[in-house]
């Protein structure tokens, strides 16, 4: 079994032939095992239309493969040349002023560009005939981070012509249309499918449902232009993963569905750079600048786990400082190490660093890489040597063990909470961590579903926070199941067309849970009230007209939880101190078990391994747990940015 291992990324193209071999042998001598090449080499390529330069990314390949390490290849499809500018003009995204993007950096190209999607066709093509049996080939990555630089919507005339298709095919008639989009407020009735443009550009907001359509619409692009990419691969090499590298906190298209012509999903873990670039409280911010918030990458790795149903990796591993934030910190020492076992621990195949060495020139010329520009050691080159020597010698493996609780995630709620929040900054994604984040704390290991979940084998708790709209699988999973259900706000508040159902929210059988919103108060996030008890809500209140039992009620007499049997609905945003309530309460219901976690130290289990991380800037001290026969790597204390290893007494 190959698995765990540790990789990197690296740019052959941008050094000397000459450095090859050693960095190759160094490599090697790092303890990697995986290569990434490739994914922005389009110019190198092909230099000019048809001009094909392969010889150098053989004999990259060679190379590594003689220091025994396997290659994954790249396509080199987010970043076309130049010349295909010339080419194709109008494969320009556009922006939702209606300008095009320009030419100079990367991702410049519309995902509903019938004729671009053709030229990575055709490159994909000559990849898999120029390198497609090289012995030391071991997958491929479809393009680079769909979506990355906010790539996803394009207001072109080729999505312009491909919307009016799309909405064709799904409604079938105009008179359809109209009907879903409610088109008949402000008479915006159409006669003719090729009438309707895009959702940008209107005197005032467009229709809810318009958008989101048009985000589903995009989103279908992504997944179409990723399959034609995966259809050749697995046509030439059945035998090898196709992975795709997607971003940690990116919700744009659906990635479920994109991950459907994917064998492994694999994101990018920038910890330091998402935490500064995220909307943490300052207080947060201050507290993990060198380390990331504890829970950020958890709730990633979990997520992608669920994408790739169980095969996952990091493909791109922050190695320190990065260049893309407004501050860009010095991990604490450790850091590059911990992420790596951290997401191991969730159950990833591969940690692969980004980048080999930094490079000295162009845009990422500040961002760290395991060696310095001038090829001498940075820290996190002996933080990825140490890892994969310790990967070695514990010899863990088998997969992340399947949680008691889980949490549904569905990126149709994020679009349609962004397209029509109510409450400004309202997202779906938040409710999930506000979710997430308490259970963490008590050590519960977490799995995330899909919304196409049909039932929920084996859960003691099942959460569904802030739910668009019910469909029939969910409907299905959540009458038959028999575990306890926390159903958050907003949940099944709307029609899949984006209108109020008859029945109200959330929109359940009345044996199951007796309760209808019948009115929203969204108030900016200060104007917290308190929660009898402790705790406060705000932001998001729902009016329950409700026969179910009033678990908890604010100080202004607002039932905030209540429970018919063992579903509850939750009818607020909570702080992280009625969501800590909230989860303590439930899991003590579900009888799930805990741990006695320091603040900062989080944990997962994986095989017949629990890993303890801390992201802690002082040392912690673990509490010994019930089902640990002793520690492995590390002890009971565990420094600040420390790996504490712990061996259960059965295996999961
Ligand atoms: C990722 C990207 C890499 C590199 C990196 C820098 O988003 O895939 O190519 O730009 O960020 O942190």
């Amino acid at each position: 079994m190959p698995f765990p291992a540790v990789g990197v990324c690296y740019y052959p193209e941008h050094w000397p032939v000459e450095w090859w071999e050693e960095d190759a042998h160094r490599m090697a001598e790092v303890g990697i095992q995986y290569v990434r090449i490739g994914e922005f080499a389009w110019s190198r390529l092909e230099p000019s239309p048809g001009d094909l330069r392969f010889d150098w990314l053989v004999q990259s390949m060679d190379t590594l493969g003689r220091h025994g390490l396997k290659v994954i290849v790249g396509t080199p499809t987010a970043t076309p040349p130049r010349w295909m500018i010339d080419k194709h003009p109008d494969m320009l995204a556009v922006d939702k002023h209606g300008q095009a993007r320009g030419f100079g950096s990367r991702r410049h190209y519309d995902f509903s560009h019938l004729g671009y999607r053709e030229e990575c066709a055709r490159i994909t093509r000559l990849l898999i005939e120029k390198i497609g049996k090289h012995p030391a080939l071991a997958g491929w990555q479809t393009d680079n981070e769909y979506g990355c630089h906010d790539t996803i919507l394009s207001y072109s005339e080729a999505a312009r012509q491909g919307f009016r298709k799309w909405l064709e095919a799904r409604y079938g008639t105009i008179e359809a249309l109209n009907e879903a989009w409610g088109a008949v407020f402000w008479s915006m009735d159409y006669n003719r499918f090729d009438q309707i443009d895009l959702p940008n550009l209107t005197v005032t907001e467009a229709a809810p449902a318009h958008w989101l359509d048009f985000r589903r619409y995009s989103s279908d692009q992504v997944a179409a232009f990723n399959k034609v990419q995966f259809d050749l691969m697995k046509a030439a090499r059945p035998d090898l993963p196709v992975i795709h590298n997607f971003m940690g906190r990116f919700t744009d298209f659906d990635h479920y569905d994109v991950a459907r012509t994917l064998d492994v999903a694999s994101w990018d873990s920038y910890p330091i750079g998402h935490l500064a670039v995220s909307n943490e409280s300052d207080e947060v911010k201050a507290t993990y600048f060198r380390q990331g918030e504890p829970d950020a990458q958890g709730l990633q790795h979990d997520i992608y786990r669920a994408v790739g149903h169980g095969r996952w990796w990091i493909m791109e591993q922050q190695p320190g400082p990065v260049n893309w934030a407004e501050y860009n910190p010095d991990p604490l020492p450790g850091m590059a190490r911990l992420w790596a076992w951290e997401a191991f621990a969730h159950g990833a195949e591969v940690v692969s660093y980004f980048r080999w060495r930094q490079a000295p020139f162009s845009q990422e010329q500040m961002h760290a890489g395991l060696l310095r520009p001038d090829s001498e050691p940075a820290p996190a080159y002996h933080e990825a040597s140490q890892v994969a020597r310790e990967l070695k010698e514990l010899g863990i493996g088998g997969a992340a063990r399947k949680g008691r609780v889980a949490i549904v995630y569905d990126y149709l709620s994020e679009w349609a909470w962004q397209i029509q929040p109510q409450a400004k900054g309202f997202s779906h994604h938040q409710h999930v961590r506000n979710c997430y984040v308490p259970l963490r704390k008590r050590g519960v290991d977490v799995d995330i579903l899909p919304p196409s979940t049909t039932d929920f084998p084996g859960y003691d708790l099942v959460i569904i926070p802030a739910l668009f709209s019910w469909n029939d699988a969910l409907r299905t999973a959540i009458a038959n199941f028999e575990g306890h259900l926390l159903i958050g706000p907003r949940s099944g508040s709307k029609t899949e067309n984006f209108s109020i159902p008859q029945a109200l929210g959330p929109d359940l059988p009345q044996n199951l849970l007796d309760a209808k919103v019948t009115r929203v108060d969204s108030t900016d996030p200060r104007r917290a009230v308190s929660v009898k008890g402790g705790g406060a809500v705000g932001h998001w209140r729902e009016r329950l007209d409700t026969r179910a039992q009033v678990v908890l009620e604010d100080e202004e007499d607002f039932p905030v939880l209540v429970a018919q049997g063992k579903l509850n609905y939750l009818a607020a945003s909570g702080d992280r101190a009625l969501m800590q309530r909230v989860i303590d309460h439930l899991i003590e219901e579900a009888d799930v078990p805990t741990l006695d976690l320091p603040a900062g130290v989080r944990c997962r289990v994986r095989g017949k391994w629990r890993v303890y991380f801390n992201y802690g800037d002082t040392a912690a001290n673990l509490a010994p747990a019930q089902d640990e026969k002793g520690y492995v790597l590390g002890g009971a204390q565990i420094g600040p940015a420390g790996v504490t290893v712990a061996l259960l007494a059965t295996d999961a």
